[in-house]
């Protein structure tokens, strides 16, 4: 029998508290015990409340393999659909583990492809919370497809509307792939983790004892294999960093950037400053103080934190104007740059990039790191993806030197030479092809023996050469500043380049060395 008024509304609404109720009761009691929230408690965290508009709640998957037949729940273990934070619109996935383990069939796939694809269509990020068993079993090749599909959409979208992963369970095998051709992976401590193969197959096929947590958990991802952007200790903290994320970033690569109205004097000047670079240039001294002091109220949304710790990635606001930061920190292998920072930053540098974020480069850097594992693993492959991004960014670069800036590693650190737009140094800085020390061993390599000869050499080179002024008078930096006065100079140059406009040559795209 047909239904009709209000029965059809009452039946509409049974059928949504029905897809409500994803798993059931009992696997949500589950879910909650093993400290999780649900996919639906997620979205309501992550979004500004009310604004959630749900799509596809009613999709079920088309199985009829091994007893899949009549047993579907609506919503097929994704729920998808649109909504805000802080007013910016965000796409959003959140699987639901609760319905056969989060497990992609063909059906799921198509709900989070239709997502993207209205994300690329409409110019919003996306953001997508992953909790999945992988690939339907069921479904076998029609879940691999469905994979693909998705895999092809996060590539499109790349560089179009910026992609945030939180990983928030399982991720395993081809699973893996999505969040990490997506802009930031972020995982929960404890109860995610990331692997191509789990602990079973490992021990098969390399006789290797790992656990799951060893193998693909957030302290692996965020410390050893950097897929992991960042881990936090709940899904509640995870999702609120990631609206402090969002804030952070344009909606999509030709929107305008999101700005704050100030209440943090942009002239502020910093006096600590001055005395922020210890008198003996072998001292370390933590770059971290300068990014916080520089921005706006002190807040830094740092990225990679526990990786590549000798350079430091992540966004500021300065004047109100999201900026992103890439620093040396002497604290961490004097600053040097390696494999591993070279990657870190490289990224980083082509995220803003592609989104017209703009870049403050603060330099502190001895040179790239010698030695035989270095030059193994491809530092000079390595090293020049960093090399490649600066020189190919056109959006507005902002440089300080501090301190050292020696031979290759200043001109990689977005330099004159690489269009930096307007390049400062503090009067303690040293642009170099090398220290003192070293050079003095190779130019007189004769006189070693006579220390007070070397020592006068070596004096002689510092006062030659250890210092801005060089530079500063063949225009390789605008101007040497007072470090006191570095926010209000910082904020003058980004006010300056709002404006901006530079072209690349024509063409399909670059060879950055992958
Ligand atoms: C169908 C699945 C599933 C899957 C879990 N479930 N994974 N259903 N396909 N892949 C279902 C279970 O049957 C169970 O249903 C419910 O989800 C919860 O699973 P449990 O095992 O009870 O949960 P738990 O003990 O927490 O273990 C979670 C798990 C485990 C570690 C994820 O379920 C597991 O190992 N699943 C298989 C993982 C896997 O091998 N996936 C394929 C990877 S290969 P009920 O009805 O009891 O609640 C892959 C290839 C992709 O993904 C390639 C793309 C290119």
């Amino acid at each position: 029998m047909k239904l009709t008024g209000q029965d059809i509304i009452k039946e509409l609404q049974e059928r949504r508290e029905q897809a409500r109720l994803g798993g059931g009761s009992k696997r949500i009691d589950r879910q909650h015990a093993a400290g999780k929230l649900t996919a639906r408690e997620r979205i309501d965290v992550l979004l500004d409340p009310g604004s959630f508009e749900e799509l596809d709640m009613f999709v079920v998957h088309r199985t009829r393999e091994f007893g899949m037949d009549g047993n579907t729940i609506a919503g097929d273990g994704v729920i998808t659909g649109s909504g805000r934070i802080n007013g910016q619109l965000i796409y959003v996935f959140s699987q639901d583990f609760t319905v056969f383990g989060g497990s992609l069939s063909a059906a799921h796939a198509s709900k989070i492809v239709k997502i993207l694809k209205l994300a690329i269509q409409n110019g919003a990020p996306v953001i997508g919370l992953n909790d999945s068993g992988g690939a339907r079993i069921q479904e076998g090749v029609d879940s691999l497809g469905g994979y693909a599909d998705v895999f092809l959409q996060n590539a499109l979208a790349s560089g179009v509307v910026p992609q945030i992963s939180v990983i928030m369970g399982p991720c395993a095998g081809g699973a893996v792939y999505s969040p990490a051709m997506t802009d930031f992976t972020f995982m929960v401590r404890g109860s995610s983790y990331m692997f191509v193969t789990g602990p079973d197959v490992v021990k098969t096929v390399t006789s290797e004892d790992v656990t799951a947590e060893e193998l693909g958990g957030a302290d692996t991802h965020t410390t050893r294999s950097s897929v992991a952007d960042g881990a936090f200790d709940n899904d509640l903290e995870a999702l609120a960093e990631i609206r402090r994320l969002v804030g952070f970033l344009p909606a999509h690569n030709a929107a305008p950037l999101p700005r704050l109205a100030v209440d943090d004097d942009p002239a502020r000047t910093i006096p600590a400053l001055d005395s922020l670079v210890p008198e003996n240039a072998n001292v370390p001294y933590d770059m971290r103080e300068l990014i916080i002091s520089l921005a706006d109220h002190g807040d830094f949304f740092e990225l990679q934190e526990s990786f590549a710790k000798n350079i430091l990635t992540g966004f500021v606001r300065m004047n109100g104007a999201p900026i992103g930061v890439v620093a040396n920190q002497p604290m961490v292998l004097a600053g040097c740059l390696d494999i591993d920072s070279s990657l870190k930053a490289a990224r980083f540098v082509r995220f803003c990039d592609a989104f017209n974020i703009p870049i403050l480069t603060l330099v502190d850097v001895p040179g790239f790191m010698p030695g035989t594992s270095q030059e193994y693993g491809g530092i000079i492959k390595h090293g020049a993806k960093l090399l490649f991004a600066y020189a190919e960014a056109t959006t507005p670069k902002v440089t300080l030197i501090t301190r050292k800036a020696y031979g290759g590693a200043y001109d990689v650190m977005s330099s004159k030479h690489l269009r930096g737009d307007a390049n400062y140094a503090w009067p303690t800085a040293e642009i170099a092809v090398m220290g003192a020390k070293g050079a003095v061993e190779i130019l007189y390599r004769s006189e070693l023996d006579d220390t007070q000869k070397i020592a006068a050499h070596t004096a002689d080179y510092e006062a030659r050469f250890a210092n801005p002024f060089i530079a500063a008078e063949r225009g390789f930096v605008d101007d040497v500043i007072i470090p006191n006065n570095s926010r209000y100079r910082i904020i003058q140059a980004f006010e300056k380049l709002r404006g901006k406009r530079q072209q690349n040559p024509t063409k399909k795209f670059g060879n950055i060395p992958l």
